[in-house]
């Protein structure tokens, strides 16, 4: 027999990190003393942590091997070259620019070509990506299709980009868009995947109006299984076939190896512009370090070039996949309301089914908080909290108000995931009770890591 139900965990635990189980009440006393703020909590007060899938996998044999590859010279390390051959094996871009991790990339870049008058379109900017877009004085605008603003509408590719939205941008501020992006797959829109068919669109418009196109590619070998499951013509067709034609879509590219690099920390900027690669890593050299280590030790460096070979292998993205979706397809069979299809990397509970808490009172803040309170789970809020506030200090309710839970790769096994289930369920069970929250205290940007709250 070779297709069995059962989807396993293709790897067998070679060192265990203990999980400090708590109760309620000290969960209650750590939830005040953090203001209402999961990022504040000490982590070792979290039972199961599916604040973010960045960085928090679990490395494999070979990639501590590879640490003790680690070469730290400061120029030109052997490191250095197999990151950059692994890179390239993937996403042959003339330029690879290691950083310490996306939104280094994501600075350089934005430095370079935002500025103020500059519009940056993307299908759904994430947090930080938008942030570096702001910070550089130019407008951060999503054009995701309207599919991928509805989490109940079943779409195979919620994460495409509007075509026809992105044209109209283009033709009505000529000169002002430096660099078109697409996120893949679509973080803030729930880990949904862009199409093959779609990027090729968004390309050739793209093309006549004379702009780059750059991938935040992330969870790049996510994005490709699901083109290879879901798209005409890419069934069974291998990943890195996949990935390259999507590379080659491209003009260049912003990556966080803290996702699909399956490392701890690092990231990596690339493109074909000769000129644009110099004024990069002209920047690189200011705040990041030479251009062969980026900020980066050299053992990190062999630890992503490593995690790109394990992260295109077809058992571990059959397992990865099928994994996040045994976690919301049991939500969502016991009628909690999920973004659907099920995305990528994580899960997404829609808050605004709370019928009692407004917007503006943070309704997906107010379910990720109980969520730890009641089972020790923690989650992340990507609503209201995460996008509501605007640049000149207004405040509306963000497109959508969900509670991720991030799957770290590779790290809790199926019996954490049906722990997490009874705990959402529980709490689902009661969502009637919960109350929404007020900031009492907030920074003008990115306010979601440090801003402190009270319950209403
Ligand atoms: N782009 C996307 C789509 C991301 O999801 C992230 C990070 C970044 C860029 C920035 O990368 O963290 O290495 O600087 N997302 C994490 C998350 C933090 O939890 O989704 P970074």
């Amino acid at each position: 027999m070779d297709s069995w139900r059962t989807i396993f965990e293709p790897f067998r635990i070679h060192s265990v990190e203990p999980i400090r189980v708590t109760s309620v009440a000290d969960r209650e006393k750590a939830l005040d003393a953090a203001g209402w703020n999961l990022f504040h909590l000490h982590a070792d007060d979290v039972l199961i942590d599916l604040l973010t899938d960045s960085g928090t996998g679990a490395m494999s044999r070979d990639q501590w091997a590879a640490i003790q590859h680690g070469d730290e010279s400061y120029a030109g390390s052997p490191s250095w070259f197999a990151f950059q051959e692994s890179v390239q094996a993937l996403f042959p871009f003339r330029h690879v620019i290691p950083t310490h991790q996306g939104r280094a990339a994501e600075r350089i870049l934005f430095s370079v070509l935002g500025g103020p008058g500059k519009i940056i379109p993307n299908n759904t900017h994430f947090d930080t990506t938008r942030a570096n877009v702001e910070a550089s004085g130019a407008e951060a605008v999503d054009l995701v299709i309207a599919e991928g603003r509805d989490p109940s509408r079943i779409h195979p590719f919620k994460g495409n980009v509007d075509v026809e939205a992105l044209e109209r941008l283009l033709a009505a501020h000529p000169g002002q868009v430096p660099v078109v992006f697409v996120t893949i797959t679509n973080n803030s829109g729930g880990g949904q995947p862009v199409s093959l068919a779609n990027l090729r669109a968004a390309r050739a418009v793209c093309d006549r109006f004379g702009v780059p196109l750059f991938l935040d590619a992330c969870r790049f070998a996510e994005n490709a299984w699901f083109i290879r499951t879901r798209e005409d013509g890419q069934e069974g067709r291998p990943i890195v076939e996949i990935v390259r034609e999507l590379a080659s879509l491209a003009d260049g590219m912003t990556m966080s190896a803290k996702k699909d690099g399956l490392a701890n920390i690092g990231g990596w900027l690339a493109m074909n512009d000769d000129a644009l690669a110099e004024r990069c890593r002209n920047l690189l050299i200011l705040t990041e370090g030479f251009p062969t280590y980026g900020g980066l030790a050299g053992r990190d460096l062999e630890a992503i070039a490593q995690g790109l070979r394990e992260v295109v292998d077809e058992d571990y993205l059959r397992y990865r996949i099928r994994s996040t979706e045994y976690l919301g397809e049991a939500l969502h069979r016991a009628g909690i309301p999920v973004v659907r299809p099920i995305g990528g990397h994580a899960v997404y509970l829609d808050a605004r089914a709370l019928p009692q808490v407004l917007p503006l009172e943070y309704p997906g803040q107010a379910l990720a908080c109980a969520l730890y309170r009641e089972g020790g789970v923690r989650g992340c809020e990507i609503g209201t909290v995460m996008f509501g506030r605007h640049p000149d200090g207004t405040e509306t309710p963000a497109a959508m108000d969900l509670v991720r839970l991030a799957i770290p790769r590779r790290t809790y096994t199926q019996s954490h995931i049906d722990y997490v289930i009874e705990v959402v369920r529980w709490v689902a069970e009661r969502a009637g009770d919960l109350r929404g929250l007020r900031i009492v205290e907030q920074p003008a940007m990115l306010r979601h890591f440090t801003a402190r709250f009270e319950p209403l």
